[in-house]
């Protein structure tokens, strides 16, 4: 794993973009994996700048998006269809056919979670996966418990995850109870991961994901197992990495002898 600290969310953002348009740059068509949430705001904010500005180009891009509540229309405010719409796809220029975000109206969940799994592998496997964590540790709604080799399925909320994301709702009664996600095999099949996290309240859950025994009981841990997996936190995020030094030195070391390694995991 690659941890960089960064100063503050914004260049968390810059760091983020950057690695994702060297993606870009070397393979045009590939496939994306995107997250929901605040974490990444930032990021498709800096990734839309440079579109409008610098040409950022996403015509061949495909995405897929982690997970949606299930009962909620696409056209809800607070579905993760109308989240993405708005903080990033009608900003930039990757063809709606291109998109995929499981959808929470489906007749039969079974059925469409299968079909997601088919249409990732259909699409070559997620190049590039970005990821948040949840304060307890799930990556996309893989909440404590689920298994480290899940698929694409149907997954019943914790009641800390609800309450974290009330703050979007009228009131906690109105969160969805489950949604539909990737799983955490599904997410270790990408071939980049790159997880984003800023923020004191996720400091300890991120030294548990990064430094603490690769358990179901945080889902993120399981990054662990994979090749490639870049962590950008900021300061507040990173302030309980036992060896947040290292991760420095490291960071140090690369940008002034080999820039072009930055983002290549150890
Ligand atoms: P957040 O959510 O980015 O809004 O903190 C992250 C997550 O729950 O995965």
């Amino acid at each position: 794993m690659e941890v960089i600290i960064a100063q503050n969310a914004q260049e968390i953002a810059v760091i983020a973009a950057d690695l994702i348009e060297r993606q870009l740059l070397h393979k045009p068509n590939s496939v994306l994996g995107l997250a929901t949430g605040s974490t990444p705001v930032g990021t498709y904010r800096e990734l839309i700048r440079r579109h409008k500005e610098k040409g950022l180009d996403f015509s061949k891009v495909t995405t897929f998006n982690l997970d949606e509540y299930v009962g909620l229309p696409p056209t809800h405010s607070q579905s993760y269809r109308y989240f993405m719409e708005e903080n990033l796809f009608k900003h930039i220029n990757v063809p709606p056919a291109n998109i995929h975000v499981p959808y929470g109206h489906a007749d039969s969940v079974l059925d469409f979670c299968a079909w997601y799994e088919e249409e990732i592998k259909r699409a070559g496997g997620i190049d590039l996966q970005i990821l948040g964590i949840g304060r307890d540790g799930h990556i996309a709604f893989n909440e404590p418990g689920s298994s480290l080799g899940s698929r694409t399925r149907l997954k019943t909320l914790t009641e800390e995850t609800i309450k974290d994301n009330a703050r979007f709702f009228q009131s906690m009664d109105e969160v969805p109870r489950f949604a539909i996600t990737m799983g955490v095999g599904t997410i270790l099949e990408a071939r980049k991961i790159l997880l984003l996290a800023s923020g004191e309240q996720k400091a300890q859950i991120i030294a548990e994901a990064i430094e603490g025994p690769i358990t179901s009981q945080v889902t993120a841990s399981a990054l662990q197992l994979h090749r490639d997996v870049v962590v950008i936190v900021d300061e507040a995020a990173g302030a309980r990495l036992k060896r947040a030094d290292y991760y420095r030195w490291v960071y140090n070391q690369k940008r002034r002898l080999i820039p072009t390694l930055l983002g290549q995991s150890n």
